[in-house]
């Protein structure tokens, strides 16, 4: 049994073909890592009839890292059993709370730390008798604290700024989070606080998004904006994300879905991918250095072989040549 094991979730859609990028790389980088895959999603409902078959959750629970391609299908859109309820499921059963969402382009340099297994996404639900269908937001003041901690602390490592994202104009739950983190910031007096509403946050992250550091906030909140910094920062085939738990095994993913639309054609930017890769390698398997290789050689992939979504022409598996390729200058271009 190799010391350490990467749990590979190829997903559907556009999930399988950004994944093979992802092996192909962990390969060239980390050679002694065993990547072994499993399933999750559609495809595991297909084979399994559940989206996240038990042999699937020990495997990624013995694991050093999750890295996860992107799950979803239409063919499941009005079904009971959905590919969505297994990730939730994932990352709820990993207690991966703490979901960093970065988004990097030009003078733009922000981090989503949008908080993971809380909110309307995990609160009761149901149908009244009277047909009314309710989801609910709840939020613990320690789920709230362990994250806002998260805030603070990548604050502190980068401008020592920290915006707290909510409804407080509205919602309980947002009158707590305010409040929680107002009652922490005398603990991190380093970093300067300010909250936002989260409509107003909206407006300012797609007409000023250079503005922003470090933005925390709740679930379905950061779920929202981090789609929105990623079409101002070039686009959802570029935005990486990391899921962390206080222990235990981190998930590596892109922020975007399986893109049902460009499914097998082989187009798909693998950018999301590659980097979710390289936040793997960097806080999932502590190697700082093969991460920031791989960093600058996705960067420097986009260069030269941009796919469709960023007016290029390059496929799937050119992008993923050229990342090779700067990481391997001499010998990998026939292999490709
Ligand atoms: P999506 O992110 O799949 O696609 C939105 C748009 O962005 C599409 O036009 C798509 O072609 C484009 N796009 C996304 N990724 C791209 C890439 N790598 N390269 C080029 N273009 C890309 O969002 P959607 O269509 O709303 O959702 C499709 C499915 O994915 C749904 O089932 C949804 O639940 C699921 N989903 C899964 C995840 C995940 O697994 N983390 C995240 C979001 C959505
Ligand atoms: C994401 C996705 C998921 C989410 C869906 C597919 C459940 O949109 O990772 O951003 O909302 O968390
Ligand atoms: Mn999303």
């Amino acid at each position: 049994m190799p010391a350490t094991t990467v749990i590979l979730l190829p997903g559907d859609g556009v999930g399988p073909e950004v994944a093979a990028e992802a092996r192909l790389v962990l390969g060239l980088l980390a050679p002694d890592v065993a990547v072994e895959e499993r399933l999750l999603g559609a495809a595991a409902i297909r084979a399994t009839g559940n989206p996240l078959p038990d042999e699937t959750l020990e495997a990624c629970r013995g694991a050093a890292a999750v890295l996860k391609a992107p799950i979803g299908d239409p063919e499941f859109d009005a079904a009971d059993v959905r590919p969505e309820q297994g990730m939730l499921r994932l990352r709820a059963e990993l207690d991966a709370y703490a979901n960093l969402r970065p988004a990097v382009q030009g003078d733009v340099d922000l981090l989503i730390v949008r908080e993971l297994v809380g909110g309307l996404y995990f609160g009761a639900r149901g149908v009244r008798d009277d047909g009314t269908v309710f989801d609910t937001c709840e939020y613990h003041p320690r789920q709230v604290e362990r994250i806002a901690r998260r805030g603070f602390e990548l604050a502190r490592s980068r401008s020592g700024r920290l915006l707290s994202v909510d409804k407080a104009n509205v919602l309980d739950t947002s009158r707590l989070w305010r409040r929680i983190v107002n009652e922490l910031a005398p603990e991190y007096p380093d970093v300067a606080v300010e909250h936002m509403l989260v409509d107003n946050c909206a407006m300012q992250l797609a007409t000023s998004p250079e503005r922003f550091d470090v933005l925390v906030t709740e679930n379905m909140f950061g779920d929202i904006l981090s789609d929105l910094a990623a079409a101002v920062t070039g686009g959802l085939g570029l935005a990486p994300s990391a899921s962390l738990s206080d222990s235990g095994p981190g998930i590596f993913e892109p922020v975007h879905g399986s893109a049902p639309d460009i499914a097998g054609k082989g187009i798909a930017n693998p950018a999301a991918m590659l980097r979710s890769t390289a936040l793997l390698l960097e806080h999932g398997l502590g190697r700082i250095g093969e991460a920031q290789a791989l960093a600058r050689a996705v960067d420097e992939g986009l260069a030269l072989a941009p796919t469709p979504d960023l007016g290029g022409t390059a496929t799937t598996a050119e992008l993923g040549a050229a990342v090779r390729a700067r990481l391997q200058p001499v010998g990998d271009a026939a292999s490709s």
